[in-house]
């Protein structure tokens, strides 16, 4: 790693393991940026701004250009609006005090501590401070880079837009996006769409992260592949309102912001105030869209997770909502936990419906106390007893919620975001509280950590069932009205950081209706996610591999649930669901009191298998061998960092018309070292990624899984 600045070229070179990004200082004291792709040998192979035309850095030496063209070619490092004839896309979108929305930032100075880059710029008149910062991780090609922007001057300033990044690619290529789309039950499907002129954007509105869509997405030159041709990416730390915008420009310009959203958007600064975005991690890679996922994946267990846990394995969990819904009680969940724990079971959560007047979703989120209809004991004897089954024992909670039938609303009618004169909007009977207010936050914050303290609880379910809508702070001052969806979010943060901070042991799943929470701001402070509710072993092989472009195996919770599925009644052996759910951290949602002993048996063997195989899924390098997007067969494999052992999941929809399946050719294994797969023989690395390993399934919805060991 290193970071590099050439004093008479006033440039700088931030070097990754294998690749460079290079911005500089132009004749107009802008900073412009200049090259993003592999390491070059030499500095002076990084050309100056006025010529780097070539990588999309410069003015082109256009034969015939319109002045006023000019300066919407360049690649600017942060474009802010206007600041001369800028007409693409802004980074920084602003109102002075006296109605000046021209915002002219001019470098000033840099400072640098180790891996950390900070470069000043200026709007000197109106007292703008712009710091830009740039991380740079260096085993995961990654540059963390995000913006603070401080008013020192006397008057307020109105931030309209304020993106944590500009992400330039050479000019004069046919680009497309590759992004996930979805809704409940069905997120993370893959999209990958050529980019023509204009703008792409993908975003939430939402007031969370959303099923919607996914903070993240790549660029490539229509010609990646899994393993091959050149990726640009960027994923963002946020869990609020996002927008990340492909723009198409004049002369072939390619860009991409990325940042907090600024639909209904102001964030107004008094003297004084300062403001930061979120991070957004940029990466390139030339190795297709696997070292893209391999570099995020690595970046999430070495730098993002919290670290108590980031290196621990996840432990194999029950949780009963798909088999018992709200119907809970401490007898039947004792039954359950001892069905659980017979299994090879680490962990008992239990899900919603212990607490207030919950028998339904109509009511008793924000009364966090026990139901002592259904727990008479409190929730005490229950945790020992699955604490002497030698499992640990979770609980689930919906903090940011509150039902209008709720002890805690009919006390605090103002805690919810709300318009005067408008109805307040329920969606699943609920309201969502007011995390911008800080006696809010602070009683969510004592409520949470009186329960951590009063009960032995190894694990916490965070879930969030519903969109903000109406989002109203009456008591706010109108000015700061529509600070809300970001003061939410740091609210949010604020209080996951306490918790974090005084309960590191306890581990924390993110959940929104599945999976509309995920994305790298939650899991700096979550340990794993509930990736959908749609728990149908085939539907998630399509879930599984969206989520895995941008997110690790490890964070991936996967549940084994009954057949036929809840949702969508399909019919699925207990070996396919199985291995469906051992592709990322293994649950059981099933009803375990109606699986017979012949499935019970079955799923020890599964578990027992799993606990022999989790530390290539949850810490391996993974490879997307055959998608189910576009093959009968799909597999995906999983190679530990020495490379001595792997695991190929291979799963068969239907063998049609007696068809020879496709050869699975595993990737990543070490060309001399010789793996062992059971009842097929030793082979070495090569030969196996060469000649490729064939596989015996029949029928529709098979499945097998493959170990090579060495
Ligand atoms: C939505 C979650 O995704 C489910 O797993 C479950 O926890 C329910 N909420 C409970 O209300």
């Amino acid at each position: 790693m290193s970071i590099r600045y050439l004093e008479n070229r006033r440039m700088w070179i931030l070097e990754t393991r294998r690749t460079a990004y290079v911005f500089a200082v132009n004749d107009n004291n802008r900073l412009q940026h200049v090259y993003w792709n592999n390491s070059l040998p030499y500095d002076s192979d990084y050309a100056d701004p006025q010529t780097a035309m070539f990588w999309g850095g410069g003015v082109p030496e256009h034969p015939v250009m319109h002045p006023s063209s000019l300066q919407s070619v360049l690649n600017l490092e942060y474009p802010t609006h206007m600041d001369g004839l800028n007409y693409h896309e802004p980074c920084l979108k602003l109102c002075y005090h006296d109605g000046v929305r021209d915002c002219r930032p001019d470098y000033v100075g840099h400072t640098q501590q180790d891996d950390h880059l900070t470069v000043e710029l200026s709007d000197e008149h109106y007292g703008l401070a712009i710091s830009l910062h740039y991380r740079v991780i260096d085993d995961c090609d990654l540059i963390d880079r995000w913006v603070e922007i401080r008013n020192l001057s006397k008057h307020s300033i109105d931030l309209e837009t304020v993106m944590s990044a500009a992400l330039h690619m050479p000019r004069g290529r046919r680009y497309r996006m590759s992004h996930v789309t979805g809704r409940w039950v069905g997120e993370f499907q893959i999209r990958r769409d050529l980019l023509t002129e204009g703008k792409k954007v993908i975003e939430s509105r939402r007031g969370f992260t959303s099923h919607e869509s996914n903070p993240w997405c790549a660029i490539d030159a229509c010609e990646a592949t899994e393993e091959s041709g050149e990726v640009w990416f960027a994923a963002l730390h946020y869990s609020g309102n996002w927008r990340m915008t492909a723009e198409l420009g004049n002369y072939n310009r390619m860009a991409l912001y990325a940042g907090v959203h600024d639909f209904d958007f102001r964030r107004h600064l008094e003297p004084g105030d300062a403001f930061t975005t979120p991070a957004v991690s940029c990466g390139f890679t030339q190795y297709g869209f696997g070292q893209m996922s391999r570099n995020l994946h690595q970046y999430q267990l070495d730098h993002i997770l919290p670290r108590e846990h980031a290196r621990t394995m996840r432990k194999i969990l029950y949780n009963s909502w798909e088999a018992t819904a709200f119907a809970i009680n401490e007898s039947d969940q004792m039954k359950l936990a001892d069905r659980a724990a017979s299994i090879g079971v680490e962990m008992f959560v239990v899900d919603d419906g212990w607490f207030g007047k919950r028998n339904g979703d109509n009511a008793g989120l924000g009364d966090w106390y026990v139901n002592r209809e259904k727990f008479p004991n409190g929730l005490s004897p229950l945790i020992d007893h699955i604490h002497g089954l030698g499992m640990d024992f979770g609980l689930w909670v919906e903090p940011e919620m509150v039902n209008p039938d709720s002890d805690l609303y009919r006390m605090h009618p103002d805690w919810v975001y709300h318009f005067p004169n408008r109805q307040r909007t329920e969606a699943r009977n609920q309201l969502v509280l007011n995390f911008c207010r800080n006696d809010v936050c602070e009683y969510i914050h004592s409520m949470l950590s009186q329960l951590l303290t009063d009960f032995n609880i190894d694990f916490i379910k965070w879930d969030f069932n519903r969109a903000i809508s109406e989002p109203g702070y009456p008591a706010c001052p109108i000015e700061h009205q529509r600070e809300v969806w970001v003061r939410h979010v740091d609210g949010l943060y604020a209080v996951l950081d306490r918790l974090k901070a005084k309960f590191p042991r306890v581990l924390i799943e993110t959940c929104a209706s599945g999976g509309g929470r995920v994305d790298l701001g939650i899991l700096k402070r979550t340990d794993q996610a509930w990736t959908s509710d749609n728990t149908d072993a085939f539907d998630r092989l399509k879930i599984q591999e969206g989520f895995s472009l941008a997110y690790c195996p490890k964070v991936m919770m996967a549940w084994v649930t009954d057949s036929p599925t809840g949702l969508n009644k399909r019919t699925l052996s207990l070996d396919y669901r199985f291995h469906s759910a051992m592709m990322g951290s293994l649950g059981i949602g099933g009803n375990l009191n109606h699986w017979s002993d012949l499935d019970m048996a079955r799923a020890k063997h599964h578990i027992t298998t799993y606990k022999s195989i989790r530390h290539i899924v949850q810490e391996g390098r993974l490879y997307r061998l055959l998608s189910p997007r576009d093959s009968n067969l799909a597999a995906v494999q999983y190679v530990t960092a020495d490379k001595r052992e792997s695991v190929i999941f291979a799963m068969l929809h239907s063998l049609e018309n007696i068809d020879m399946l496709p050869v699975i050719h595993p990737r990543g294994l070490q060309d001399d070292q010789r793996y062992t797969i059971d009842h097929l023989g030793t082979f070495s690395g090569k030969s196996l990624m060469k000649q490729g390993i064939g596989v015996k399934l029949f029928g529709d919805f098979s499945s097998t899984l493959i170990h090579l060991k060495s």
